[in-house]
């Protein structure tokens, strides 16, 4: 099997992460926060060594803006249940994922909230201008996702955020699809989200949410949290006030020897995806009969979705993966996009860092047979 789904997980892992996960699991014996023994001592430095590392990654103001969850879509909720408020309006670009959306028409259909959608270019690229027309006064926070998981197409955050900013608004990034691979430091967002099993390489059950400490965020899920147990009511101050119940602590300790890892040789890994996903594409575009989804000449993330004129997507997925590549068809949880580009589904490729020239290039001869 050759595996092409580094967008929905990445795999493998490096020995590093697996070897930090069995560590905890094998050693610890004790819960961070719970307790002063020596056990959930190691624990909490485990906990505090990963959001150092995160902090690091994403220049946090400190290690308390770094808020772990478990997987992308639960960082996207807690950013949005945590920050919103009834009355207020939200504006999404059309790449987002359900893992926005759904949460957001939560709150739409409850009355809550109302959620207004950017207007990209005919490439699906949104400038500040389609950003600034949609904010009022109403306005309490934009959310863009960095790169689609469809069609990899990369936003431009940095001016996108500046004109939100000169205007107030505060801004949420979805980074499900760049966290390892783009700088997320310098971009000077709000809030960002991310799973922690893509891009960091750490295992599954694992996400981060990054929140500046300007802020005010309500807590989503109330608990123990280790801290001010005298209070009957949820610490006030992060990451306590996002953070309640007993941490994945072997899942962390993986995710912070990925984010190691993925901080060592970023750029490497970006190039080396990139080129591997250009060289598919490149081969794919030459095909008669097969239509590479979005435009050629925008930036992408190492994603490649394509559709096989007059063919099912599920039927060229399902003989691809019966040819022996793991890979995904359907919509991918994002249906906007999809709309955008006028189709019903397709067939993802997501190739990561394991992955070599010659996999893409028998992938792409498997197409053109089945073509
Ligand atoms: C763009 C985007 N946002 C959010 C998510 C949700 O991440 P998770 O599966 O970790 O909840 C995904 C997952 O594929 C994604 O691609």
């Amino acid at each position: 099997m050759i595996y092409l789904d580094n967008a929905a997980t990445s795999f493998p892992k490096p020995p590093e992460v697996l070897q930090a996960v069995k560590g905890v699991m094998e050693k610890i014996a004790g819960n961070p926060g719970r307790g002063g023994h020596p056990g959930a001592l190691a624990g909490g430095r485990i906990l505090e060594r990963c959001r150092e590392q995160a902090a690091m990654m994403l220049g946090a103001e400190g290690t308390e803006n770094i808020i772990f969850t478990f997987n992308g879509t639960d960082a996207v909720n807690l950013a949005l249940k945590g920050f919103l408020h009834q009355g207020d309006e939200v504006i999404v670009s059309h790449q987002e994922h359900n893992a926005v959306m759904r949460p957001l028409m939560g709150l739409q259909d409850g009355g809550q909230i109302r959620v207004r959608m950017a207007e990209p270019d005919a490439k699906g690229v949104l400038s500040p201008e389609s950003i600034t027309h949609q904010i009022n006064s109403k306005t309490a926070l934009v959310v863009i996702n960095h790169a689609s998981n469809v069609t990899g197409c990369i936003q431009p955050l940095q001016p996108l955020i500046a004109a939100a900013h000169k205007m107030g608004v505060p801004v949420l990034v979805d980074a499900a699809q760049t966290a390892g691979t783009e700088r997320l430091d310098h971009l000077q967002a709000d809030m960002i989200a991310m799973p922690g099993h893509k891009g960091l390489l750490g295992p599954m059950g694992t996400g981060i949410l990054y929140v500046a400490s300007h802020l005010d965020m309500h807590p989503v899920r109330e608990g123990g949290t280790g801290s001010a147990s005298e209070s009957l009511r949820q610490p006030g101050m992060l990451p306590d006030l996002m953070e309640s119940g007993t941490h994945n602590l072997p899942g962390i300790a993986g995710l912070c020897q990925g984010m190691k890892f993925v901080q060592c040789f970023r750029e490497e890994i970006r190039e080396y995806e990139r080129a591997l996903a250009r060289r598919l594409e490149e081969k794919l575009r030459n095909m008669a009969h097969v239509q590479v989804m979005g435009a050629a000449d925008v930036e992408k993330a190492a994603i490649v979705s394509f559709n096989l004129l007059g063919k099912d997507p599920s039927f060229v997925t399902d003989t691809l993966v019966k040819a022996g590549f793991a890979l995904r068809g359907g919509l991918h949880c994002a249906p906007a996009i999809h709309a955008f580009h006028g189709t019903k589904g397709a067939v993802r490729v997501s190739p990561g860092l394991y992955n070599t020239e010659k996999e893409m290039d028998a992938l792409a001869d498997e197409v053109s047979k089945i073509q």
